[in-house]
């Protein structure tokens, strides 16, 4: 009898129509190359760049109850673990978010119409929270295209690098956030800098949104922190979005890069309204998973950036197996909605296996909701986009950084998850 090899297998299979898996993945898996991992260590050792000294790990299984009992309905997970599993990251990793009331408004600064070819309209907008007769802004840009006959799905942008006000975004295609290609791709798109909600620097509390709400007190240890605070800022930019008519609110998808890809997962852990998180690089205490200590660890992050996470986050530095969760059951939390998650080749800090095998691990919850989810522990090639059912994950060339590239593989992915 014949014997088939399995490259003739898959030419067989592909000259049939037929694709081999569930992705069309070209090339060898991803691993990082040597002289990659040779940079990294010269430039900052005392951290693990190399598979083989990743620590031997358990993750935690999302579906199992802290007493011990195994969720087997979506009902079940949605009505008691999902809560169960949002509070334990809320006492461990991100804080709680303060049970104050408070009033949101909305206020046009400014408005320009016919932008980039009379296919949108600009605005210039301010967020106020108010508490009794204190109050607190923040300001965030708004593009929303105009030729549309339906509502639009709608991108909001967490900007942790700098603040791009509406003129700055007509004079200049930034990549960092591509206005021009989200209205030509149909999508409306907020963006706010995270330091006008919190600066992103250790003492920097008191000028915060955070001080505001606690009416200047200090924080409690098991309050939020910066990365929680800036994921509520998105929130409130998604209340406003379900008040115009233009946008579809069901369709948004919030986006961060790095310590703003941590936001935007946890954001869309908060908020179920988000449709999407998408975090591009994030890294430690974003995608990637602690337990695996590859590259920056939680005892690193809790000492260089302590405003980002609650205290108790700190305490499992060094003992990341003792946690009580793992970063996957972030994914775990977004189901059944989806996830985007991206690395870059030589971002060995932020672990792109990490990253990549955190989504995989989340894939018995997306089951139980009868979703198809990436589950192929084999990392995809470079610059090969998987998509599976409600995840998507793709590593790119080149280094840590959000990129046009970035921004057209997610929009492919958004495009599918919408259906546009
Ligand atoms: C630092 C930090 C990362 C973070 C990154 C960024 O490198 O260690 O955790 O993701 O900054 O936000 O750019």
């Amino acid at each position: 009898m014949a014997r088939l090899t399995l490259t003739a297998l898959m030419t067989l299979l592909a000259l049939n129509g037929l694709s081999f898996g569930q992705d069309k993945d070209q090339g060898k898996p991803w691993t990082a190359k040597p002289e990659v991992i040779e940079k990294f260590e010269s430039r900052r050792g005392d951290f693990i760049y190399r598979e083989s000294k990743v620590p031997e790990y358990q993750l935690p299984d999302p579906l199992m109850t802290t007493s011990g009992s195994r969720v087997t309905t979506p009902q079940e997970w949605m009505r008691t673990r999902r809560p169960e599993l949002l509070q334990l990251f809320r006492d461990t990793v991100y804080g709680n978010r303060p049970d104050v009331d408070y009033k949101m408004s909305y206020q046009v600064l400014e408005e320009k119409t016919g932008l980039f070819e009379g296919k949108a309209v600009g605005r210039s907008m301010q967020a106020t929270v108010t508490i009794g007769d204190r109050s607190y802004s923040y300001p965030f840009t708004l593009f929303i295209p105009t030729k549309a006959k339906k509502p639009v799905p709608a991108v909001i942008h967490i900007n942790n690098r700098y603040f791009l006000s509406m003129d700055k975004v007509i004079e200049e295609h930034d990549p960092f956030w591509p206005v021009r290609t989200l209205i030509d791709r149909g999508y409306a798109t907020a963006s706010f800098h995270t330091s006008d909600v919190c600066p992103d620097k250790k003492d920097g509390y008191e000028e915060g949104v955070r001080a505001f709400f606690a009416d200047g007190k200090p924080p409690e240890d098991k309050a939020w922190r910066s990365l929680s605070a800036w994921g509520w800022a998105g929130s409130r930019i998604l209340d406003h979005l379900e008040t115009l008519k233009e946008i579809d609110s069901s369709r948004v998808a919030i986006v961060g890069h790095s310590r703003g890809g941590k936001t935007s997962l946890w954001a869309a852990c908060e908020d179920q309204r988000f449709a999407i998180g998408y975090s591009n690089n994030s890294g430690c205490g974003g995608a990637a998973l602690s337990r695996r200590a590859y590259g920056e660890t939680v005892a690193r992050i809790t000492s260089s950036f302590p405003h980002w996470f609650c205290p108790p986050f700190a305490d499992y530095g060094g003992r990341e197996n003792e946690l009580p969760v793992d970063q996957h059951e972030i994914f775990a939390l977004l189901v059944p909605r989806a996830a985007y998650v991206t690395s870059a080749d030589e971002d060995l800090w932020a672990d792109p296996r990490g990253e990549y095998l955190s989504v995989v691990a989340s894939k018995p919850v997306f089951e139980l909701f009868g979703k198809k989810s990436i589950g192929n522990s084999t990392m995809p090639a470079l610059n090969s986009p998987r998509h599976v059912g409600n995840t998507g994950y793709h590593i790119r060339t080149g280094g840590h950084g959000l990129e046009q590239q970035d921004w057209d593989w997610f929009l492919d992915f958004a495009d599918g998850q919408f259906k546009k």
